[in-house]
């Protein structure tokens, strides 16, 4: 990584500032400002604190063991995660409260209460059992966002079974890879779901997936469409038979806070994707905590996290925090304009949402639907609104606000990563004055910084990376199977601080801005892609000989991708090979990485030793300026690129 920090600084500076709402804030769990300063001076006993409102099976004799860059929590506890989220409600009132709300998308619609859940889970856990799953174990998860998904991961963490939740959007390529990484034998499914009413053919992908995987030894599928699907003998077994002869209790396996409760594969800088494998203890605890505070949640709520499961917002902030607080988690199926660009607004109506959170990439999209899908609908209920997954530019924000929070409901910008597996930077909604775009500080308990490229503090509005300087309770544990890639990729940096491969500036408020990546990993409407593994996909394909990826500016997606191929000799150029490329990439990693523009050159621009120039190139795609350290890597270069970029694009490369 060859950035410097001048080249990142920031061209967002608002003035604009929103203090509380005098009657969010009188209610809010957190209106104090010692809660932050107090945390501050003593996080372990902070996170001591939080901890204890979780059921315990045995309590820890050591908050945190540091030995850099592990982190132990809660050491010498047990715990156990689907007993916290299910079972400690059942003899309060909450038992037969709605834990999950469900709408599918050709509008069929669920309510279950705790007790349901708990019941579906104890059962599917036994489920598991039988079919030979024991503790440690990974078990593959490809479901659409229906019920079953939560069902099955909190039935994992409930015999201590390592979940491996892959979005429904992968393709077979990547189950394949993912299940292979972790070694999982079995993998539950369905047999398809729906996607802006057409019907996506799960069970197929991953009948695809298993076939080079001899391990697998079951596939457990969830007839949600009824769709005919081959259905292998002695190794495929329908949910609904597995599930009618079990037992309706199936005891928690007590596990160690420090064992890990779940893997989850994220992009990174090369072509392999990261399993990021997160703790028991010290996730829930975060989970639980930052959820809470951060959404204000109440028993009154109807909560709404419009993320998909498949990536780490669903699962903290869909499954493990809300049902950790015994709150009411709604959960959609389907596509924001399915049948039309109202689906949102109708199920806040319709339902009486309280408290919204989603991304900036849905934000744009509604503000270019156009104001009257909402305005068709009473959003009153909303009092509190959130997004994450990129920064959000002040004009959406401030559509947001007025539009659909109606002037009068906070916004918590939450910053996080998969890596984090909780919120590190937001707002607190009864306590922080916001300013669009920024998302403002530090969660109490934890130190954030911003520093240069020697791990210096940079001055106050100086871009810079941003690092966190002490653990915290959901970090992640380590890279599946992979220390060394974890050291380096995180802890390699900045000796003794977390590297989160972000850009931001602290202002004179103390706010933070983020200013996206700053490595080769770029954020598409709101879904992580690493340009490395595109780049592969591309270069897989047998006539293509080099591939460089990079992000251009989009004014829904915030980031589009832009492939650039050299073909192998005697391939030709043409738009069918184009659409085959397009094909192929769906095919190798999904829909969501597929460039939108694929520009065939006879070479690309390299630097002297061999590499691409890709920080040139992507500087000049996204018309960014040129930070200084690549115009002194050879001053040439930029040049260079210019014009190579003009010729590639006008197609006379
Ligand atoms: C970006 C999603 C600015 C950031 C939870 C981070 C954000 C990456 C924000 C992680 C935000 C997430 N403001 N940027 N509020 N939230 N990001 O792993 O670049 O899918 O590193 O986790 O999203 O993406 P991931």
């Amino acid at each position: 990584m060859v950035v410097s920090s001048a080249t990142i600084d920031s061209l967002l500076k608002e003035k604009e500032e929103y203090p509380p709402p005098k009657s969010f804030r009188k209610d809010a769990w957190i209106h104090d400002p010692k809660v932050p300063r107090e945390a501050a001076a003593d996080p372990e006993r902070y996170w001591a604190d939080r901890a204890k409102e979780l059921v315990w099976i045995k309590k820890w004799s050591k908050v945190l063991e540091w030995k850099a860059p592990f982190a132990k929590w809660f050491v010498g506890g047990q715990i156990n995660v689907s007993q916290n989220c299910l079972d400690r409600h059942l003899d309060s009132p909450r038992r037969n409260k709605a834990a999950i709300v469900w709408e599918g998308e050709p509008g069929d619609r669920r309510v279950l209460t705790y007790q349901m859940v708990w019941r579906e889970v104890n059962r599917f856990a036994n489920v598991l059992k039988r079919l030979g799953v024991k503790r440690g174990d990974r078990v593959t998860i490809y479901l659409p966002a229906i019920p079953e998904l939560p069902i099955a991961m909190l039935a994992c963490a409930r015999i201590g079974a390592i979940h491996s939740v892959i979005f429904a959007g992968f393709s077979a390529k990547a189950i394949q890879d993912r299940a292979e990484d972790c070694h999982s034998e079995v993998i539950i499914t369905a047999d398809g779901g729906y996607r802006r009413g057409n019907v996506v053919p799960l069970k197929k992908t991953v009948d695809e997936a298993v076939e080079d995987l001899p391990f697998v030894r079951h596939v457990v599928v969830y007839q949600r469409t009824k769709e005919p699907v081959s259905m292998k003998k002695g190794r495929d077994v329908w949910w609904h038979e597995a599930i009618s002869d079990v037992d309706d209790f199936c005891e928690p396996v007590p596990m160690a806070a420090t064992d890990p409760l779940f893997v989850l594969y994220t992009s990174g800088t090369t072509g392999r994707p990261k399993g990021v494998l997160h703790s028991t203890g010290g996730y829930l605890v975060g989970a639980a905590t930052t959820h809470r505070l951060i959404f204000d949640v109440k028993d009154r709520d109807l909560y709404w996290c419009t993320a998909d499961i498949g990536w780490v917002t669903g699962h903290t902030y869909i499954v493990y925090g809300p049902l950790a607080n015994g709150a009411t988690s709604f959960l959609y199926e389907g596509a924001p304009d399915w049948p039309q660009p109202d689906r949102f607004w109708s199920i806040i109506e319709s339902y009486g949402v309280t408290i919204l959170y989603t991304a900036p990439t849905a934000i744009r999209a509604f503000m270019r639907w156009g104001d009257e899908w909402p305005k068709k609908h009473d959003l009153s209920t909303l009092r509190l609104l959130g997004t994450v997954g990129e920064p959000i530019n002040p004009e959406a924000w401030r559509w947001y606000h007025k539009t659909i929070g109606g002037g009068r409901c906070p916004i918590v910008d939450t910053w996080w990563q998969t890596e984090t597996g909780m919120i590190l930077l937001t707002p607190l909604p009864g306590l922080t004055t916001l300013k669009p775009g920024s998302a403002t500080h530090p969660f109490p308990g934890i130190a954030a910084e911003v520093v240069d490229e020697n791990g210096r503090p940079v001055p106050v509005n100086k871009g810079g990376y941003l690092v966190i300087s002490k653990p915290w309770p959901a970090m992640l544990m380590t890279l599946y199977n992979d220390p060394e890639r974890y050291q380096q990729v995180y802890w390699s940096q900045v000796p003794g601080k977390y590297f989160t491969g972000d850009g931001a500036r602290v202002d004179e408020d103390g706010c933070f801005w983020l200013m996206g990546r700053i490595d080769d990993v770029l954020n598409v409407a709101g879904h992580r892609i690493g340009t490395m593994e595109v780049e592969s996909a591309l270069v897989s394909h047998p006539s293509v000989a080099e591939a460089a990826v990079v992000g251009k500016p989009h004014a829904l997606k915030g980031q589009s991708l832009v492939a650039y191929v050299v073909l192998k000799g005697g391939a030709a150029r043409s738009e069918s090979l184009s659409q085959e490329l397009r094909d192929h990439v769906r095919k190798e990693i999904g829909a969501i990485a597929v460039p939108d523009d694929i520009y065939v050159t006879e070479k690309l621009p390299k630097t002297r030793s061999g590499k691409i120039m890709r920080r040139v190139i992507r500087s000049l795609v996204s018309g960014q300026e040129i930070g200084d350290t690549t115009t002194l890597e050879d001053p040439g270069a930029v040049e260079e690129v210019r014009k190579w970029l003009a010729e590639v694009e006008t197609g006379g490369a």
